[in-house]
């Protein structure tokens, strides 16, 4: 069956007060768009086509305003409350009638990922032939703020630990995780744990412990970049900047993922262009339709 797409965009947001009063942080800037367009592009390069949005009662409302069904960019998303922070893991019991059944790849509303995205793309078809989860580990300098993996002297994994006092490896895990159709099951068999939430972390150890759990480690090419504080958002906002300037490519432009990945035509690319209102998009959104049109 088809992997499905979960994007959790909930959360206060309370590192980032008083920004996060009236927009919610996914809907916050990094540099020319909005912070949810990375990872909904991110599901998009992958291949996903039926995308499930959840956020709070008061910030689903905005998202949905912004990305509406996603016909226009030949996606299907769907929109879903959670009513309280219970947990990322809560995002499969949410989740539940969207998947009926199929496999499912969450991406978290405020993980950014730049870079090849082959290793997700292979984590998707892995887990889609042989079933399983598949979940990612990156070098950082703060692992102790992360999920966290450890090894055996193999390289053999041997756990996940959620935010380790003393981490035993500089591996994060990222917010992109991909799991099969025994997720929803898998998810009801978790307790809370003591901060009263279903961990993401308890759901990957899981899939560990019936030797169901690959960990792929990414490597020094691909940036994933934090947005968690006024600081990391700058910076992510700088990032994309910079390469948006050097190569003259948008990063995460979705009227143009979806013209490259085949989910739009030429002529529904030609009715996003007319209805563009920023000029600068407009004329970025022609030169990507004359360069296809010029191959
Ligand atoms: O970013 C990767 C990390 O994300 C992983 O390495 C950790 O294992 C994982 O627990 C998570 O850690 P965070 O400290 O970033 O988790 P946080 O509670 O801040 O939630 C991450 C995002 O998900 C945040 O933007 C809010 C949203 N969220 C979180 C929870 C718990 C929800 O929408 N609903 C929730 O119930």
């Amino acid at each position: 069956m088809q992997q499905k797409g979960i994007i959790l965009a909930g959360g206060a947001g309370t590192r980032l007060d008083p920004l996060t009063r009236v927009a919610c942080k996914q809907l916050l800037p990094i540099y020319d768009k909005p912070m949810i367009y990375y990872p909904l592009a991110t599901l998009m390069l992958g291949g996903i086509r039926e995308i499930l949005i959840i956020s709070t009662p008061k910030d689903l409302p905005q998202i949905e305003e912004i990305l509406g069904d996603g016909s226009q960019l030949g996606i299907r998303i769907e929109y879903a409350e959670q009513a309280k922070p219970e947990g990322i893991a809560q995002a499969f019991l949410i989740a539940e009638e969207f998947l009926a059944g199929s496999g499912a790849t969450l991406i978290l509303g405020d993980n950014i990922f730049y870079g090849k995205l082959d290793f997700f793309r292979r984590a998707i078809e892995g887990v889609n032939q042989d079933g399983g989860a598949c979940v990612f580990g990156y070098h950082v300098r703060d692992p102790e703020r992360f999920g966290v993996v450890e090894f055996d002297k193999d390289g053999k994994v041997l756990s996940i630990e959620e935010k380790p006092a003393e981490p035993k490896s500089s591996y994060a895990v990222p917010g992109l995780y991909v799991y099969d159709g025994s997720v929803v099951a898998r998810t009801k068999a978790l307790e809370p744990s003591a901060r009263g939430e279903l961990e993401i972390t308890d759901l990957n150890n899981a899939y560990l412990s019936d030797g169901e759990l690959k960990v792929e480690l990414l490597g020094r090419g691909i940036a994933w970049l934090d947005t968690g504080t006024p600081g990391s958002l700058l910076e992510a906002g700088h990032y994309i900047a910079t390469i948006e300037r050097q190569q003259s490519y948008k990063v995460a432009c979705l009227e143009e993922v979806a013209f490259n990945m085949g989910f739009i035509d030429l002529a529904q690319l030609e009715e996003l262009i007319g209805e563009t209102r920023n000029p600068y998009n407009k004329e970025y959104l022609e030169m990507v339709r004359d360069e296809q049109v010029g191959h």
